[in-house]
């Protein structure tokens, strides 16, 4: 048995090969039926004929349900109308389980419908395609780092302190000890930075914010890097390069996903290097000119992002922003201590922030001085300290939300559907 993958058929015209999938929908008459099945890298027609495989195992097409497991062999023909190009010709088929009645049918559901059902959503064909751009992206990220010697190095996710400010933390009992789930492996990041030079990790981080916005997530997964002897240029070049390449690998590579999604790609072909850089102070200056009422030194909520990143029609850097709304580690600008080396990089189309990043405090003294002014246990980032007295140096580091990046290269309407089971404010089943 010649198994293969339905997106694989190309390689194997005219050739008989078996698909092991399921059934997504089928239609006909009594002398042909065509079966669409699915199998998880695409959607294939199997037609077949009842001169062609025999009464017998052609009456067994009617009780194939939606969702019957089956294994289909037949010929790989081209036909230009079909989806993916090519079409079957049945020569057997073994039905493996007749599917109970499918509760998700062809019809449209409502979401709270499809979210109580997502370990059935996702085998839609939509759904399947964001989940086919999620893992492309990954990829491109650990191929850009791979690519520019970057060693990847895995962050803790129980920690005993805060990274992003205390009040989003998911507590956990650590045998007796107080501990908490990971809001950002920075703090280990910038550690394995000082041995490795430059690093970065991917894997889950948790918030336990009482936000419900199409742009939060209380377990999201971030791609972050920290690299030594980076000052904040050096950092923000990094990211905008890393953005576009992984723009690039989507464009190539997962065309009938964005088809499937219906997405504009002119809007991603468009985007060029390098990105707009704006201050904070000019990004407020936009916000009024739009007519906003905006206050030097209050953060932006996702209106002003839409209004900052429409301006420009491209991911744009906003940088500088005032020292108090940022988190303790920034460093200030020496020739403005009231403002941060970091930057945020909007995406447009209403994206919001996809990037946090910035260039971190190397000073002992300044360090322990934030750490105080912004009431954190000393004691807890001991260790991190170690990080300015022994061999410090500049260096900076970023942050990039994978769930936020999946959905705006996606179009998507809202992050939910960027990750297989999304956990959300009060809803974590399945
Ligand atoms: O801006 P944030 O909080 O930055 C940090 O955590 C830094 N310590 C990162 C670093 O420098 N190593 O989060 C980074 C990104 C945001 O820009 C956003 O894309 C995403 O993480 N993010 C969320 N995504 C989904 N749901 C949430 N609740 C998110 N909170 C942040
Ligand atoms: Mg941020």
């Amino acid at each position: 048995m010649n198994t293969v993958l339905i997106k694989n058929l190309g390689k194997h015209l005219d050739e008989e090969v078996t698909i092991q999938g399921w059934l997504y929908n089928q239609r006909g008459s009594g002398k042909v039926k065509f079966l669409i099945l699915r199998d998880g890298s695409g959607l294939l027609q199997c037609v077949i004929v009842k001169q062609n495989i025999g009464e017998e195992l052609f009456d067994k097409t009617k009780a194939l349900t939606q969702e019957t497991s089956i294994t289909v062999t037949g010929i790989v023909k081209e036909e230009p109308r079909a989806a993916g190009g090519y079409e079957m010709q049945v020569t057997g088929f073994e039905v493996i389980n007749i599917a109970e009645e499918y509760p998700i049918t062809h019809k449209e559901h409502g979401v709270d419908f499809l979210l109580e059902r997502r370990h059935l959503w996702i085998r839609t064909p939509r759904q399947m395609a964001i989940l086919r751009i999620r893992s492309e992206i990954e990829h491109a990220f650990r191929d850009f780092f791979y690519q520019r010697d970057f060693v990847l190095a895995d962050a803790p996710i129980i920690t005993p302190s805060a990274c992003e400010g205390t009040s989003t933390l998911f507590g956990l009992d650590y045998h007796g000890e107080k501990a908490y789930l990971s809001q950002s492996g920075q703090l280990y990041s910038e550690a394995n930075a000082m041995a490795l030079g430059r690093i970065y990790c991917f894997g889950p981080t948790f918030r336990a914010e009482k936000s419900k916005t199409r742009r939060h997530l209380m377990e999201f997964w971030m791609v972050e890097a920290e690299m030594a002897y980076f000052d904040m240029d050096d950092n923000i070049k990094l990211q905008e390069e890393m953005v576009y390449y992984v723009i690039t690998r989507v464009l190539e590579r997962c065309k009938r996903e964005l088809t499937i999604l219906d997405r504009d790609v002119e809007k991603l072909k468009n985007i060029q290097l390098p990105f707009p850089r704006i201050s904070y102070t000019e990004a407020v200056e936009i916000l009024k000119e739009a007519g906003e009422d905006f206050t030097w030194g209050e953060d932006f909520g996702a209106p002003h992002e839409t209004i900052i990143s429409n301006h420009f029609g491209s991911p744009v850097f906003v940088h500088r922003y005032p020292t108090s709304i940022k988190a303790f580690y920034m460093k200030p600008d020496p020739e403005d201590p009231n403002v941060v080396l970091g930057a945020d990089l909007l995406a447009p189309e209403g994206y919001g922030e996809i990037i946090g990043g910035g260039q971190r405090i190397d000073d002992l003294e300044l360090l322990k001085q934030r750490i105080e002014e912004h009431h954190l246990p000393i004691e807890a980032f001991e260790w991190y300290l170690d990080l300015r007295k022994y061999g410090s140096v500049p260096h900076s580091g970023f942050g990039l939300g994978l769930e936020r990046t999946v959905a705006w290269l996606c179009g998507l309407e809202h992050i939910r559907e960027t990750i297989p089971f999304p956990r959300m404010l009060h809803k974590m089943y399945p």
